[in-house]
């Protein structure tokens, strides 16, 4: 096979990608290692920025977004038995749109297949080679027969397991970590919302975050140890503990239903640089992951296939590669600069186990100043929407 643009992995990354490159005139294929009926079932993230909204809908993938998912105007902080609101609108002229992000990967795949987009499912064995030279490619096995795609770039849109950032050289190679300690254990509720709009909540006890899919389901989360397990949990251990964390002196009560989906994630912060290696570039979670505390994860891999998506169009329209050239760079300074807000959304909200009597005062103060200066508000408001 040949192609112009070979894509491992379809997630957001990937699949949109391939997307904003068809829109150009730019052939790609995407290889993924799951089914299609997997990938548009796996539950995620559910938050998306407003600059989010604008890609997937002047990309022609926006009008079930547009119809089904939530429009939210603010975001509220609790803490102290006390719910505090962030006007985001009023502090930034913007808003969020809470539409899962299996919805949004159906919405891709349906608008790649109508395309007549080449989407290889259930692909085992990928392996970059030439990623040095100007004739790189991909070797896998599908359907139980051995492939070889030739191609003129690579993208890895493989996320955090993928086999692309190994791949890269590793001279010059630069990777920062930090590992938070703790997880969140997410779950789905059969229940109307208890909120309109999404609520953190610190607690002695641990954080908790309550936020929507549909007018009858709830996900909510709750910072857990992340080596626990779910089977470790019974509904009514996770009920006793969401209503300790969430406690409120108005009388306001998470709404309780059917659990049907239990999971843990752990929580880390890591980027991985450069983003480029001559014809080979990772985007989204193959190259940097944030705690999700932000919601900042698939905006951020929306972002960088935008810039690339870019960098492809100028190189193939005008056979000039300096944005391409730039592509890390230019990825890099929203990446940072969404790293710093999801550390600090969760060193404001989250419990320590190591931490000092002063520094939890500390973070209590803080959380004291964001909801009462409208000066931190607005910080807070602008990263949250995306509005940089
Ligand atoms: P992925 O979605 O991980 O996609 C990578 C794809 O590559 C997968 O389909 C995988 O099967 C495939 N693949 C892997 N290896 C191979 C291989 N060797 N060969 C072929 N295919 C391969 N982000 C937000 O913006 N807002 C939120 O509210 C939010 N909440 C979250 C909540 C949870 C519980 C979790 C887990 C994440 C959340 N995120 C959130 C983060 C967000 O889900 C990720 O950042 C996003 O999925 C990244 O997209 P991606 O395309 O880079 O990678
Ligand atoms: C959701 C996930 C997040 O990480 C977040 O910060 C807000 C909402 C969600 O899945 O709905």
């Amino acid at each position: 096979m040949r192609t112009q643009v070979a894509i491992i992995g379809a997630g957001p990354a990937g699949l949109l990608l391939s997307h904003l490159l068809h829109l150009s005139g730019i052939e790609s294929i995407v290889l993924e290692s799951r089914s299609r009926a997997d990938i548009e079932a796996t539950i995620r993230a559910g938050v998306l920025e407003q600059g989010t909204m604008d890609i997937l809908t002047n990309a022609g993938v926006g009008a079930r977004m547009k119809a089904e998912g939530a429009l939210h105007h603010g975001v509220e902080l609790a803490f102290g038995g006390r719910r505090h609101r962030i006007d985001l609108t009023e502090l930034t002229g913007k808003a969020i749109t809470v539409y899962p992000q299996h919805e949004v990967i159906k919405d891709l795949v349906a608008a790649r297949l109508a395309a007549q987009g080449q989407l290889l499912f259930e692909v085992s064995g990928v392996q970059l080679h030439g990623v040095d030279t100007a004739t790189p490619s991909v070797s896998f096995v599908h359907g139980g027969e051995a492939a070889r795609i030739d191609a003129d770039f690579v993208i890895g849109c493989d996320g955090y397991h993928g086999v692309t950032r190994p791949a890269m050289p590793p001279q010059g190679r630069e990777d920062f970590t930090r590992n938070y300690g703790f997880g969140w254990f997410g779950i789905l509720v059969e229940s109307a919302p208890s909120s309109d709009e999404l609520i953190y909540a610190r607690h002695d006890r641990g954080f908790a975050l309550v936020s929507t899919r549909t007018p009858t389901v709830q996900r909510l989360y709750f910072q857990c140890d992340p080596a626990d397990h779910v089977d470790n949990w019974s509904d009514d251990r996770i009920w006793a503990e969401l209503h300790a964390r969430l406690e409120s002196n108005d009388g306001w009560r998470v709404n309780e239903g059917r659990i049907f989906q239990k999971g843990i994630i752990g929580m880390r912060s890591f980027v991985s640089t450069p983003m480029q290696a001559g014809r080979l570039f990772l985007a989204g979670d193959s190259a940097h992951i944030v705690p999700p505390t932000g919601a900042k994860g698939m905006n951020l891999a929306v972002s960088d296939v935008n810039v690339l998506a870019q960098g492809l169009e100028q190189y193939y329209r005008q056979g000039r590669d300096d944005r391409l050239q730039g592509y890390t760079d230019a990825a890099l300074r929203r990446i940072w600069r969404a790293e710093y807000f999801s550390w600090w959304m969760t060193s404001l909200l989250h419990t320590f186990a190591d931490a000092t009597p002063f520094q939890r005062e500390m973070q209590r103060a803080e959380l004291e100043c964001v909801v009462s200066s409208r000066a931190m508000a607005t910080a807070l408001a602008e990263n949250y929407v995306g509005a940089f």
